[in-house]
C-alpha cells in the first residue's frame, strides 16, 4: 500500500544510495560496478558436498600452534559447470578451518593478497583488542598482520571472516569466510558423534551470474544457497546419528531450516558452545553469524531413501531445497545425546541497563547514530555485569522482508538471552549467544559480563550490508 509513510520510505531509500548500492547496476565500496545480467541456473544436488579443507599448522610448541593464510583471489567452481572468481583464505571457500584446543594459543600470520583492504576479526572470539580485527585495524593490499588468540574459552565453533569498514558485506560476501572450531576435553569426554560423523554445514546465498560471475548484490537477487561452497550439493550418509554444526554465512538474510518430511532434530549447541540439555526441534531459523549445533538421526530412513533439508524463507523464484542427504549405507553408531550436555555459567546479574534502538529507516542506525570509530559510544568497566535492552522499532511487514530485520552481535563476550518480547527465550535464542535475530517489532534483553580485556571492541547489526553502512557502535572497556 502506498501510503505517506511508505513513500517517506521509498525516498529515503533512494537516497541511500551512496551507501547501500542495490540495483540493476550498482558500484561496489571497492569501486566495482557488476550489471546483473541472467542468474545461472542449474538442477539442484549437481555437485557432491565438500568437506572445508583443515589448516594445518606450520609449526607448533608446547603451548601453540602457528597458521599462515593468505587472501586471493581464486577461481572455484560454486555452481556445476562455471567458473567463479571468488576472495578466498588459503584457496578455498569457506576457507580452512582452523581446529583450536582450549588452553593451546593459536597464532595466525593473515596476508592480503587482495587488491583491497581487509581486516580478519574472529567472530565468537575471546580475544586482545589489537586481535579482534577492528573496522579500521585493516591489513593494506601486500601487508600481513599477525593475531594471537589465546582460545580460553569454552568448546564452540568459531568463523574467522572480513570486518574491513564498508568492505565487510561485500568481502564476506565474496567469499572471506572460514570456520574456526575449538575443542576442550568436557567436550571429548562426551558421547556425541565424532570425527567424519560430525560435519560442518556452512550455509550462505550467493548469486552467479550464467558466464560464472559472482557478484555482490542484495539478497532477493541471489538465488543461490552454497552448502559448504557449492551450489545445493548431495551428502552421501550412513543411517546412523550425525552432529551437524550449521554456520548461517549469509550476509544480508536470514533462513528457515527444517527437513521436507518435518522430521525432528535435536539442538545440542548455539553460538557459545554446548547448551545445558538438548532440545527437540523441527524447524530453525538462522540469521547471517549464528550457529546452530544439531544431532540427526539418520537410521530413521531406509538405506537407499534421500532427505531434503529446505528452507522455507525462499524468496520468490527461489528453490527451497538446500541440501540432500542421500542415506547410501548403514554403519555401527555408539554415540547418544546426553541429557546433561554442559553446565552453563550463571546469567549475570545487572549492575548496569542500557538501551539500542535499531532503524531502518531514513538511515540503517543504532541510537539514530551511523558508526564513527573516533566516537565511543558505551564506555563500561571491566567486569561490568549489564542488561541491553535491543529493540527494531520497524513496523511488522509480512515475510521475508529482509531488509527491516535486524540482528545484534556483540564481540568479545557472550550473552544470554533473557527474553523477547516480554517472553521467555525461544530455542532459537537458547544457550550463550553471540548474535540474535530481531525481527521488525521485536525487542529482546540480553544479559553479559564485560570481562577478560579491556581496550574497543564492537557491536553490530550482523546483516553486514547494514553494519558497513554505519550500523555498528564502539564499546570501550576501561579497568575499574
Ligand atoms: Cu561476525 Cu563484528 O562480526
Ligand atoms: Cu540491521
Amino acid at each position: 500500500m502506498l501510503n505517506r509513510r511508505n513513500l517517506l520510505k521509498a525516498a529515503a531509500g533512494a537516497g541511500a544510495v551512496g551507501l547501500f548500492p542495490w540495483g540493476r547496476v550498482m558500484a561496489s565500496p571497492s569501486g566495482n560496478v557488476a550489471v546483473l545480467g541472467d542468474a545461472a541456473t542449474s538442477a539442484p544436488f549437481a555437485h557432491a558436498m565438500p568437506m572445508p579443507p583443515v589448516l594445518r599448522p606450520s609449526s607448533s610448541t608446547a603451548a601453540a600452534d602457528t597458521y599462515h593464510l593468505r587472501m586471493a583471489e581464486s577461481s572455484l567452481e560454486v555452481v556445476r559447470g562455471l567458473r567463479s572468481t571468488v576472495r578466498t583464505y588459503g584457496g578455498s571457500l569457506p576457507g580452512p578451518t582452523i581446529h583450536a584446543v582450549r588452553g593451546r594459543t593459536a597464532v595466525v600470520h593473515q596476508t592480503n593478497g587482495l587488491a583491497v583492504d581487509t581486516a580478519v576479526h574472529l567472530h565468537g572470539g575471546h580475544v586482545r583488542s589489537q586481535d579482534d580485527g577492528l573496522p579500521m585495524d585493516t591489513i593494506a593490499p601486500g601487508a600481513t598482520r599477525t593475531y594471537t588468540y589465546p582460545n580460553q574459552q569454552r568448546a564452540a565453533l568459531l568463523w574467522y571472516h572480513d570486518h574491513a569498514h564498508h568492505l565487510e558485506a561485500e568481502n564476506v560476501h565474496m567469499g572471506l569466510h572460514g570456520q574456526y572450531r575449538i575443542t576442550d576435553e568436557h567436550e571429548l569426554s562426551l558421547p556425541l558423534p565424532k570425527g567424519r560423523y560430525d560435519v560442518p554445514l556452512v550455509i550462505r546465498d550467493a548469486r552467479v551470474e550464467a558466464d560464472g560471475t559472482f557478484v555482490y548484490t542484495r539478497p532477493s537477487d541471489c538465488p543461490h544457497l552454497l552448502v559448504n561452497g557449492k551450489e545445493r550439493p548431495y551428502f552421501k550418509v550412513a543411517a546412523r546419528k550425525y552432529r551437524l554444526r550449521v554456520l548461517s554465512a549469509c550476509v544480508n538474510r536470514y533462513l528457515s531450516l527444517r527437513f521436507a518430511d518435518g522430521a525432528e532434530f535435536t539442538q545440542i549447541g548455539g553460538d557459545g558452545g554446548l547448551l545445558d540439555a538438548p532440545v527437540t526441534r523441527t524447524s530453525m531459523t538462522v540469521m547471517g553469524g549464528e550457529r546452530v549445533d544439531i544431532v540427526v538421526d539418520f537410521s530413521r530412513y531406509p538405506v537407499g531413501s534421500a532427505v531434503v533439508l529446505e528452507n522455507t524463507l525462499a524468496g520468490s523464484g527461489e528453490r527451497t531445497e538446500v541440501l540432500r542427504f542421500d542415506i547410501d549405507r548403514t554403519a555401527e553408531d555408539r554415540s547418544s545425546v546426553p541429557g546433561r550436555l554442559s553446565v552453563l555459567p550463571p546469567v549475570p546479574r545487572a549492575d548496569v541497563e542500557r538501551e539500542f534502538v535499531l532503524r531502518t529507516y531514513p538511515q540503517m542506525t543504532i541510537n539514530d547514530q551511523l558508526y564513527d570509530p573516533a566516537r565511543v559510544d558505551v564506555r563500561t568497566t571491566l567486569g561490568s555485569s549489564e542488561i541491553w535492552t535491543v529493540k527494531n522499532v520497524e513496523p511488522p511487514v509480512a515475510r521475508p522482508d529482509f531488509h527491516v530485520w535486524h540482528s545484534f552481535h556483540t564481540h568479545l563476550v557472550n550473552f544470554r538471552v533473557l527474553d523477547r518480547n516480554g517472553r521467555g527465550p525461544g530455542p532459537d535464542d537458547a544457550g550463550l549467544k553471540d548474535t540474535v535475530t530481531l525481527a521488525p517489532g521485536d525487542t529482546v534483553r540480553l544479559a553479559m559480563t564485560w570481562s577478560g580485556y579491556t581496550g574497543s571492541y564492537l557491536y553490530h547489526c550482523h546483516q553486514l550490508g547494514h553494519s558497513s553502512g554505519g550500523q555498528m557502535g564502539r564499546i570501550d572497556i576501561v579497568a575499574p
